[in-house]
């Protein structure tokens, strides 16, 4: 798919799914049920790596989990995240948004709006995901924002500048649902929804939350379509007990 498909998408009103991947087996998944948009997110560091924030993850590792979705998933629209720091003035995020596109991104997500870093992005024609609302790189709570006037307004600004740029998604994380319906409206770009109510022109879930592959409580907004984390331990537990019953 190419950008012009997902402004076409939220023209007709047909909705769009996103969903983080970061290897070859589950990147295979998500392109054999045909996802829309597959998120190669610095989540990884979270789900992937055990890190505590996003914020700890490297260029390195992006670049690396990015080249694993690509060989997985060779036909799909594949978004990389820029990882902290790495877009922090304009040549640097040129040359991170490029390194990116060269293991397989077919284009880059920031986080906020460091304005000259993403015009220069766009102006060497580069793709373009921007992400506002809650910024877990920088976020030092991870309470829904947007909730004042203030902070809405800004918001709502700051999506407006980023649709100037023909992004072509900008995924709105925790804020208050009449927003994102505000930001979805104004907008021409496609607007993705992370806990942002249910106007938003598409959806993104981390794939760990959605395949319920961990122990721990879920975020209030995300929602298991499946139990991997009950399988995988039953499917060891048994693998375990075939290895003892041969021994005897
Ligand atoms: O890194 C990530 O997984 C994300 C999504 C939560 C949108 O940015």
């Amino acid at each position: 798919m190419l950008k012009e498909d997902f402004y076409a998408m939220k023209k007709s009103g047909a909705p769009i799914t996103m969903v983080t991947v970061y290897d070859v087996a589950f990147a295979r998944m998500a392109e054999a049920a045909e996802i829309e948009m597959l998120l190669v997110g610095d989540s990884a560091a979270n789900v992937m790596l055990g890190m505590e924030r996003t914020a700890g993850i490297s260029m390195e590792a992006m670049c690396l989990f990015t080249t694993a979705v690509k060989r997985g998933a060779p036909n799909s629209y594949i978004i990389s995240d820029m990882p902290f720091g790495s877009d922090s003035e304009p040549k640097i995020a040129l040359q991170n948004a490029t390194r990116l596109i060269e293991a397989g991104a077919s284009a880059v997500k920031i986080e906020g709006l460091p304005l000259s870093s993403l015009r220069a992005i766009r102006e060497k024609g580069i793709d373009l995901v921007g992400h506002l609302g809650l910024l877990p790189q920088t976020a030092t709570s991870f309470k829904q924002v947007g909730k004042s006037e203030e902070e809405a307004e800004k918001i709502f600004e700051q999506a407006k500048v980023l649709d100037s740029l023909e992004p072509c998604a900008i995924v709105l994380e925790h804020i208050p649902e009449e927003l994102g319906k505000k930001v979805s409206q104004a907008t021409n770009a496609p607007t993705i929804g992370i806990g942002a109510g249910s106007h938003t022109d598409g959806q993104v879930l981390v794939m760990h939350d959605i395949l319920k592959m961990h122990p721990f409580k879920l975020p209030p907004f995300a929602k298991s379509f499946a139990n991997f984390w009950d399988a995988g331990v039953n499917a060891f537990c048994d693998y375990r007990s075939w290895v003892n019953k041969k021994k005897i």
